[in-house]
């Protein structure tokens, strides 16, 4: 029996949403959200909650059905994830956006921090993980530099299948493989991508390469839990069924329509009508070095999502939230100053552990300078802890709207709950603001532009649309 069957054990470890600071209650009624303002959305709630269960039973929202349809897969990745781990040094992924930011959101949060430092039997017979989400030519020369590609395997993921960006590290891989290992090139490269669309899957059949598919109706920034996710994170010794249990056990809490029993509803109703109330920032501040990269992988949820030009009738709107990721408690020195003194603008949402994974304890000293010896005999913990509640104080009484999410602590579970309840929300949020939150035009544009310049057949007219942009003047530039 697994923890995650016990009913009691998922229950102290369910996420919490802490919304205090977002209420007028709270906060004050100049900037505050009243109970009344909530209720008056009634209707819209009702309208938003009952699209949510028909794009759900239509297919549409595929991405909600992942904790619970994928068996075969899952034992295929636990197969495949055992045989790489026995013979590969290095696991590396091609990828970037939505095929990148989970992958490295999920290693940072549930493996050790310095995890590619560790020997190859502290990380438990795992391969180094690295994720070469750009394609910048330092970066990538790096990479080689450090790993060997006889004993590497290459993870190309691209929902698309035609990512410039993917695309190009995978031919400079292909090259390298080909060089080194001539017909082996095949067995190092793992393809992850939609089954029916794209060139991917066109090169990972004809070069019969192992591949796992993104369903359909799943968009790359909603793709954590598919094989995108699934695969890497298991291969670094993940348990990925725990991550699957966590992202059911809350898709079971956000089954009501019902706003103040339905977390994600909750939040994405005050977000909405901060929005309304011009709070068009959306600051995401994890007080965890674990949790860092979920701001990243946030970021690109909440903004390609809901940054949309047109609603869903077609009508110009521009709407949308514009993320920025900070550290707690980092960014106390680098932020919070403009977050309690500067525009009333934003909305901060604070990512708290109840409990770390360790505990350390601040050494007495200094007895004779009591503004330092104070300090000793507390843990970091209770520190980390302090500076949390100081800061969401410190915002409080600045009268800025700020909200809390709790994880009990940081663990496979709670990580896929902490995955699915920013995922609905932002779905939810994008009813709310009838937008659709699914695609994303503005990305293609300059995936498109970027075919152009670099000479991709079929682009030529854009081509000549980027050649009829306005030139540059010298005078503009210093
Ligand atoms: O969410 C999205 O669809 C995008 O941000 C993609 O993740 C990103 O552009 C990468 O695309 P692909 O996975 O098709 O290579």
């Amino acid at each position: 029996m697994k923890r995650y069957d016990s009913q009691q054990w998922k229950e102290s470890m369910r996420i919490t949403f802490d919304f205090n600071n977002m209420m007028a209650d709270m906060i004050g009624k100049e900037q505050g959200i009243t109970k009344e303002s909530v209720n008056s959305l009634k209707d819209k709630l009702k309208t938003a909650a009952q699209a949510m269960v028909t794009k759900r039973a239509e297919g549409k929202m595929d991405w909600r059905d992942l904790p619970h349809n994928q068996g075969d897969i899952i034992e295929d990745i636990l197969k495949t994830a055992s045989e790489i781990q026995d013979k590969f040094d290095a696991f590396v992924v091609l990828g970037i956006g939505g095929s990148a930011l989970g992958p490295i959101a999920v290693q940072q949060a549930l493996n050790h921090m310095h995890y590619n430092e560790l020997s190859e039997e502290q990380r438990g017979g795992c391969p180094r993980f690295y994720v070469a989400d750009n394609v910048d030519p330092e970066r990538m020369k790096a990479l080689f530099e450090i790993i060997d590609v006889k004993k590497t395997m290459f993870n190309v993921i691209t929902k698309s299948g035609s990512t410039s960006e993917t695309m190009a590290q995978l031919l400079i891989v292909w090259d390298m493989l080909k060089n080194e290992l001539g017909e082996g090139y095949r067995d190092h490269i793992i393809a992850t991508t939609d089954r029916e669309k794209g060139n991917l899957i066109r090169i990972a059949g004809e070069h019969k390469l192992k591949t796992y598919y993104i369903p359909g109706g799943v968009g790359g920034r909603f793709s954590e839990l598919t094989p995108v996710g699934l695969l890497p994170a298991a291969v670094c010794g993940i348990d990925i069924q725990e991550m699957l249990a966590g992202a059911a056990y809350m898709d079971e809490i956000c089954k009501t329509g019902d706003v103040y029993k339905n977390p994600a509803y909750m939040a994405a109703a005050l977000q909405y009508l901060a929005m309304k109330a011009g709070k068009n920032i959306s600051v995401m501040m994890p007080y965890a070095d674990s949790l860092k990269y979920m701001a990243d992988w946030y970021a690109q949820l909440w903004a390609e999502s809901l940054g949309k030009r047109y609603n869903l009738k077609g009508e110009e709107v521009f709407v949308g939230q514009t993320p920025v990721k900070a550290l707690g408690v980092t960014d106390q020195h680098s932020q919070v100053q403009l977050y309690t003194e500067g525009p009333f603008d934003k909305v901060v949402t604070f990512l708290g552990v109840g409990k770390y994974r360790t505990s350390m304890e601040i050494p007495k000293g200094f007895e004779d300078i009591p503004a330092v010896s104070f300090l000793g005999a507390h843990t970091l913990n209770e520190l980390i802890h302090a500076e949390q509640a100081a800061t969401e104080y410190a915002l409080l009484k600045a009268k800025r709207l700020n909200r809390t999410i709790t994880l009990p602590e940081v663990n496979a579970f709670t990580v896929g709950q902490l995955l699915y309840f920013m995922e609905v929300e932002t779905a939810f949020t994008g009813e709310l603001l009838e937008i659709n939150a699914f695609d994303q035009p503005g990305v293609e544009e300059g995936k498109n532009a970027t075919y152009a310049l670099l000479g991709r057949p079929g682009y030529e007219e854009k081509k000549a649309e980027l050649d009829a942009r306005p030139k540059k003047k010298e005078e503009f530039i210093l």
